[in-house]
Parts: C-alpha cells; sequence; structure tokens
C-alpha cells in the first residue's frame, strides 16, 4: 500500500476518480477516439452517472439505477469493442485508482471493474459488430495471413 494515500470515502472521492480516468481516456491513443468520435460522450451529462455506478459499487449507495451494458451494445455496433480496448480501459482505470487511493475500496474499484470489463466483452462477442475498413481506407481489402504459396 502507497505512503500518504487514503481510501475512497465519499461520493467526491469517486468523482474525483471518475474525472481523472476520462482526463486519460480521452487522451489515450488505444480508446480515446471512441469516447470523443463514436460516442461523442457528453463528460458533464457521464459524470455523473458514472459516479453514482461507482458510489453503488463501493459505498453501497443505490444512488446507479443500473442497465450498464446497453450503452457498451450500442457502442459495439459501430465500433467493434475488443479485448484490446477493454485491457486499455481497464489498464487505465487501474492506474488512475492506484495513483488517487489505496485500501480495500481502491482494491475494490480495480477488481469490480475486471468482472464487469471480462462481462461486458465476453457478452459483446456475441453480438454482431461492424468490423469495417479503418477511416479513410478506400473500400474493403481482405487479407488472408498464414497462408503460403
Ligand atoms: C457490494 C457488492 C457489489 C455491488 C454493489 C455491485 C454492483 C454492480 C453494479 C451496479 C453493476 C452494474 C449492473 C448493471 O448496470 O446492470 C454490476 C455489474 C457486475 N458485477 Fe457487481 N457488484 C457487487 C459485487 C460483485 C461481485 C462480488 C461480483 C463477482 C464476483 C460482481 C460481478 C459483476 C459483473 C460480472 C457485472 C457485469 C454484469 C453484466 O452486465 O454483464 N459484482 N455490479
Ligand atoms: C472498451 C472499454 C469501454 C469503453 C470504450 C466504454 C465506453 C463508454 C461510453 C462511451 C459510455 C457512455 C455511453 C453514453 O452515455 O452514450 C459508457 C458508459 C458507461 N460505462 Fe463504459 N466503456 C468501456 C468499459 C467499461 C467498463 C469496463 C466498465 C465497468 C466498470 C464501464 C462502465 C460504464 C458505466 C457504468 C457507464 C454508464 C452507463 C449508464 O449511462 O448508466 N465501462 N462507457
Amino acid at each position: 500500500m502507497r505512503a500518504g494515500l487514503r481510501d475512497i470515502e465519499s461520493r467526491a472521492d469517486c468523482e474525483r476518480l471518475v474525472r481523472a480516468f476520462y482526463g486519460r481516456a480521452l487522451e489515450d491513443p488505444i480508446i480515446g477516439f471512441i469516447f470523443t468520435d463514436v460516442a461523442r460522450l457528453d463528460l458533464e451529462a457521464h459524470v455523473p452517472r458514472i459516479t453514482s455506478f461507482w458510489e453503488t459499487v463501493l459505498l453501497g449507495a443505490r444512488s446507479y439505477g443500473g442497465g450498464a451494458f446497453r450503452p457498451h451494445a450500442e457502442l459495439h455496433a459501430k465500433v467493434e469493442l475488443r479485448a484490446g480496448h477493454f485491457a486499455q480501459w481497464l489498464h487505465l482505470w487501474s492506474h488512475t485508482v492506484d495513483e488517487l487511493f489505496a485500501g480495500e475500496r481502491a482494491e475494490l474499484a480495480k477488481a469490480h471493474a475486471l468482472r464487469v470489463g471480462r462481462a461486458f466483452r465476453g457478452r459483446l462477442r456475441t453480438l454482431p459488430s461492424p468490423s469495417g475498413p479503418p477511416p479513410g481506407a478506400a473500400g474493403l481489402t481482405v487479407t488472408q495471413h498464414g497462408r503460403r504459396g
């Protein structure tokens, strides 16, 4: 446990964590575009909801009404949310938690994100998603790898 850090204790702590996370996520080279270009996230509308989610998970607040999976399914219908995107999301989240807080709730914040991320990814795999060409590519080129001759 890192010296000088305390645990997550209040809604204000949850919000601080969430804002610090999005500060990173929106700028991230791997997942940033999903928030800014695909979802066009309205951060000021989103922060209270996601803060309530964490307040519910970590502090037992019951301020979050549920239905967290659905917006991800809608996103996935626009751009495939791959295992690598989830790995990066979880990496940024864990890093942000460890930077700001230490303790049982901080550990729970990381553990629960991992569970939810795994569950989301598992459910999304079963749903169709466009895996179209990257932006700017002219047409779709099908390349087969791993075949010789
Ligand atoms: C105090 C304990 C807990 C609270 C308050 C809590 C709260 C939540 C909330 C609010 C969600 C989002 C649900 C939704 O939006 O529909 C969620 C999802 C989830 N939780 Fe927990 N949780 C707790 C403990 C656990 C534990 C112990 C596990 C597993 C061992 C777990 C695994 C999951 C998984 C896998 C999901 C994602 C489900 C899905 O939508 O596919 N949770 N939890
Ligand atoms: C590839 C990874 C992920 C991406 C790109 C992503 C992206 C997003 C976006 C864009 C929204 C806002 C949707 C909207 O309001 O229009 C959202 C909502 C949300 N995300 Fe994620 N997310 C990811 C993973 C996760 C994980 C692992 C968790 C687990 C803690 C999570 C929890 C939530 C919650 C609780 C909401 C709020 C849903 C609501 O409005 O009630 N997300 N996510």
